[in-house]
């Protein structure tokens, strides 16, 4: 999704269509916060709510592949929290972070799951999210996870007036090949998101906003030229110190 056209997109309306009945608070959160309009036709995307989960549904004829039995997508934050084990000091990611990494941006934050493994670092971490399609199944996570204390910012990262120590970045990457093709939740994520045309101007925004560093990840096989980079088995961290 290009900037220029965002308030565009969040202005537009979309169904709720809840297989059971929603507390009068969470239900005018949904309506009155995020926009969302109660439904009794399919009109794709729409999000449904059941057992407690808010989950949207993206059009299952989509032509590719992959769209193919996708599962409506919610998130799950306590799930997430549980899966992840301890990060080794001779971990990519950790070598990109570097050690002044008071305050972290996450200016792509997206499922929320790098949010989380930052938080499980023991990092101060604010996240941002422009999507209005994510922004109410991040709040939905949150409120069915409310000892995970994340701070996420349904805008635009560049609206941010801290100045962080370093500021991460995730862009959406087109696959390189078919056989290469990301996962489903990135495909769905790339149909309904855009493809981030704007990344190119984050990173130049990230360069002159973070104190220490910004760290970009990305696929192993994309150009670059940072000052360092630090590759993992499927993703590489450009590391750019400022
Ligand atoms: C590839 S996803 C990020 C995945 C994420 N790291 C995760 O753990 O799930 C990229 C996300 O960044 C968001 N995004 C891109 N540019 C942004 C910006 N300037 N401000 C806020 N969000 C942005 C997109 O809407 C998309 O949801």
């Amino acid at each position: 999704m290009h900037l220029d056209n965002y308030h565009e997109y969040q202005s537009f309306i979309y169904p709720l269509m809840p297989s059971e009945e929603l507390s009068p608070t969470l239900l005018e959160t949904l309506l009155e916060t995020f926009s969302l309009e109660l439904a009794s036709e399919i009109k794709y995307p729409y999000y449904s709510f059941t057992e407690n989960i808010l989950s949207l549904h993206s059009n299952p004829d989509l032509n590719f592949t992959s769209a193919k039995n996708m599962k409506p997508l919610s998130f799950d934050f306590r799930k997430e929290w549980d899966s992840l084990r301890p990060f080794s000091k001779k971990d990519p990611l950790i070598k990109a972070l570097g050690n002044q990494r008071d305050l972290v941006l996450d200016a792509t934050c997206g499922t929320g799951k790098d949010t989380l493994s930052f938080l499980k670092l023991g990092l101060k971490v604010i996240s941002y999210e422009r999507s209005p399609l994510l922004a109410p199944l991040l709040w939905d996570a949150q409120r069915r996870a409310p000892e995970l204390e994340l701070d996420i910012r349904f805008e635009d990262a560049r609206n941010c007036h801290e100045r962080p120590d370093v500021i991460f970045l995730d862009p959406m990457f087109p696959p390189k090949k078919k056989k290469a093709l990301p996962k489903k939740e990135m495909v769905m994520f790339s149909h309904l998101i855009g493809k981030d045309e704007d990344q190119e101007e984050l990173l130049k925004w990230a360069l002159k906003t973070a104190k220490k560093r910004v760290v970009v990840k990305r696929p192993l096989w994309a150009d670059s030229s940072p000052t360092i980079s630090y590759k993992g088995t499927r993703v590489k961290y450009d590391t750019y110190i400022v």
